[in-house]
């Protein structure tokens, strides 16, 4: 754990330059705008540790997969999020040295990345080997309103000495991915031209022939006037640059405007991408870089506006949850069906393709509130188009008949994840895809989404897991053999009761849907079984049939849902009696030992209790948390949500800020050691989701918008935006009572600690504890 982030509201600080810290500093400070994004490298070249990062949405190699043991049904390749040209380059040398802050001494920096407006600003002093000063201050964005451009402001002023600045502001498309399974270059280059004032390279990945055109154009000042010397162009392979030298005496400074843009084939012809590159430059040059930053800080209002959190009283912990906030937006808009929400987003390499059921876990609650409705329905969208590859996943482990697997790892559909304890069992993946199909229509009461794609993705799980469970004779039930639940530290389980039960919830919910489709419509029902081939006679009475006969582990004894077969026989210790020393146990323990113990690694029973929560009395939710909680150690970035929401549910307040905390600063704070790898992004809707769900208490019910708050005794007061079905409430939580506003011009009737309530348009109520 790290703590060298400054605490302020707004923005993100650090002070004093750090090389140790610098790869945790490009993650944290990693920009984006749902199209395209980087790592907060910087400008001027840098000889020490850092991991180069700039990627394009949706734009992905298939790396040829390596595993020690070949199992039939691996995917050949995985696909990865590219690290693509880098733009921001803009290199510097005074009288020939060149600027490097490893090699130089550095003084007064400061990096400083603005949520509010969306921007991200450096400064520093820095002094050469040769005595030479200078002080730079620089700013740049992935711009929200335009969101193929991007631009910097680089200012340079010698502080100490008369010379030559020799500036080179550059396009590198010749970079490599760290995660390179054969240490290959991943792409090609199709053509380059430089102008005289700027350039652009185009690039096409190898196998997947995504062209992405990259240019710039700059224009530089002496003292606010335009420098007139003649650039000088450089290029080699995948590069082009151009260099400018300016006299500059003592106290002089010389700025550079750099305009970015990054066009791809997914969005225009490949064949007319170099033109469209630098007609975009053209258009953003002459709005110049203060339209374009009042314009960026315009976009960021807007967004805010609907998702903010505010707390008062902590400004920690309003920090952190705007620091999650303004990374969701950062990575997904939501505007195009085919981008979706990695794990890491734009901030690093690691875990390659863009889609997990994290998307469908966790990061669906957060985009249905705060942000329009089709942003969610593309999520979904995104999953019905990849349907066709689902099958074929499916066929290729065996299943047949329509079944769907959707992959644990993807980019377009294909599977590319490859370990068989997961690719092959960690099926409740699937689960999660129709659970968000759920929530999505529980939400937005749009059932027609139903009828047009979502029926037939239920009718694939539902068949996908109609033939993976087995009839167990000895049992007279129907059992879920070889799989691994949430927790991956149990692998080739049986029975894995979250497993299991999502399983038959997907068949109670797509027959629940497909009997309301029959009802309502049924010339479309009939076209679609049509299309399906789904026999409804013999396809229901099996979905019935397992319905009714599935076995769930439980221990009577303490009258638990126990998490697999078996999960008794282990040795039962709990996490509070492991000494600090051992943990994290994936970083210090065995993955054998690993397997035998009996510690979970992220919320796996709990997490079923949480998606079907109102199946259980409190007591069973208390029980099982009670037996679960202390065994967990939350090793994955994606549990302490969970946790936190049951703790609120179960009234135990004090531990559900503790586990808001772990999630809200995880990154900010380095608390796993490893946000230098990126970071965690789809558990940063689970930190909203703390807040909202968790401390809010917001659930749907019936139809209706529910909340049971609490106020975490550090806090004043919080409040938060929710957007339902057209009406938008800001709801606030302070010590007198709960206050929604109604910023619409419709009613909106609401639950407020179980009672009927309503605001009216535009009016602003409160409502005691
Ligand atoms: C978690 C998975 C998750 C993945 C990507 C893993 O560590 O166990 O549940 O999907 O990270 O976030």
């Amino acid at each position: 754990m790290k703590d060298y982030i400054k605490i302020d509201e707004w923005r993100i600080i650090e002070e004093g330059f750090d090389p140790h810290v610098h790869k945790i500093s490009e993650s944290i400070f990693s920009l984006g705008n749902g199209r395209m994004g980087q790592r907060a490298n910087f400008e001027e070249a840098y000889s020490g540790e850092t991991l180069q990062g700039n990627y394009v949405a949706g734009v992905y190699y298939p790396d040829k997969t390596r595993v020690g043991w070949w199992k039939n049904g691996y995917p050949e390749y995985f696909a990865k999020v590219l690290n693509a040209a880098n733009w921001v380059g803009i290199d510097i040398q005074l009288d020939g040295e060149q600027l490097d802050l490893a090699k130089c001494e550095v003084s007064d920096f400061r990096r400083e990345l603005n949520m509010k407006e969306g921007y991200l600003k450096r400064n520093f002093k820095a002094k050469t080997s040769s005595g030479k000063e200078v002080e730079v201050e620089t700013t740049r964005f992935c711009s929200m309103a335009d969101d193929e451009t991007g631009a910097i402001k680089y200012k340079i002023t010698s502080v100490n000495f008369s010379g030559i600045i020799a500036i080179t502001p550059s396009i590198d498309g010749d970079v490599r991915n760290q995660d390179s399974n054969y240490d290959e270059k991943f792409w090609d280059e199709v053509s380059k031209a430089t102008w005289a004032d700027g350039g652009y390279v185009q690039m096409r990945t190898k196998k997947t022939g995504f062209d992405v055109a990259t240019g710039m154009k700059f224009n530089i000042t002496v003292d606010r006037q335009p420098v007139s010397n003649i650039p000088k162009p450089a290029t080699k392979d995948k590069y082009v640059a151009a260099t400018v030298n300016v006299q500059v005496q003592g106290g002089q400074s010389i700025t550079i405007f750099k305009y970015a843009a990054n066009l791809s084939s997914q969005n225009h012809p490949a064949d007319q991408l170099a033109d469209l590159t630098k007609a975009t430059l053209e258009r953003v040059a002459a709005k110049g870089f203060d339209t374009m930053l009042a314009e960026q800080a315009a976009a960021w209002a807007k967004k805010w506006e609907h998702n903010d959190i505010i707390i008062e009283g902590d400004i920690s912990a309003q920090q952190a949850i705007r620091f999650n906030i303004f990374q969701l937006n950062q990575t997904y808009t939501g505007e195009d069906d085919r981008l979706n929400i990695g794990p890491k987003g734009f901030t690093g390499e690691k875990y390659g393709g863009s889609t997990y059921w994290d998307t469908e876990a966790y990061c669906v609650p957060f985009y249905l509130s705060t942000a329009p409705q089709q942003v969610t329905r593309n999520l979904l969208l995104y999953r019905y188009k990849q349907l066709g590859k689902a099958i074929e996943n499916a066929k290729l482990l065996g299943f047949d008949n329509g079944a769907a697997l959707y992959p644990m790892v993807t980019m377009d559909g294909t599977e590319c994840h490859n370990e068989w304890e997961i690719t092959f069992e960690e099926i409740h993946r699937n689960g999660a895809i129709a659970f968000a199909i759920y929530n999505y229509v529980r939400y937005t009461g749009d059932e027609a989404y139903l009828g047009d794609y979502g029926l037939e993705v239920l009718l694939g799980i539902a068949r996908f897991w109609s033939q993976r469970i087995t009839w167990s004779g000895d049992r007279q039930q129907y059992v879920m053999l070889g799989v691994t639940g949430p927790n991956e530290y149990e692998n080739n389980v049986n029975n894995n009761w979250y497993t299991s039960t999502i399983a038959v919830w997907c068949m109670q919910y797509a027959l629940e849907v497909a009997n309301k489709m029959q009802a309502a419509d049924k010339a479309k029902y009939d076209a679609l079984m049509a299309k399906i081939g789904f026999d409804t006679d013999r396809e229901v009475a099996r979905f019935k049939d397992i319905i009714a006969k599935m076995y769930y582990p439980y221990d009577e004894q303490q009258q638990i849902f126990l998490q697999q077969d078996g999960y008794l026989d282990k040795e039962q210790i709990l996490v509070k009696d492991l000494p600090a020393t051992q943990r994290p146990i994936n970083q210090k323990w065995s993955w054998d030992r690993i397997l035998r113990s009996c510690f979970i690694k992220q919320a796996d029973v709990l997490q079923g209790i949480y998606f079907f929560e109102d199946r259980y009395d409190i007591d069973t939710i208390r029980r099982n948390f009670d037996f679960y909680e202390p065994r967990t150690v939350h090793e994955s970035s994606l549990s302490p949500c969970v946790h936190a929401i049951l703790a609120a549910k179960l009234g135990d307040e004090k531990r559900a800020y503790e586990f808001y905390l772990r999630t809200s600063r995880l990154d900010l704070d380095d608390y796993n050691n490893d946000t230098e790898d990126g970071c965690h992004i789809t558990s940063m809707a689970g930190t909203w989701m703390s807040v909202v769900e968790g401390f809010g208490g917001m659930r749907v019910r019936d139809g209706k918008l529910s909340f049971q708050p609490f106020l975490p005794g550090k806090w004043a007061s919080f409040s938060f935006h929710i957007g339902f079905r057209g009406i938008t409430i800001k709801v606030t939580v302070s010590k007198s009572g709960v206050t929604v506003k109604n910023l619409s011009g419709t009613d909106i009737a609401l639950l407020i600690y179980g009672k009927e309530q309503s605001v009216k348009a535009g009016v602003e109520e409160v409502f005691g504890h």
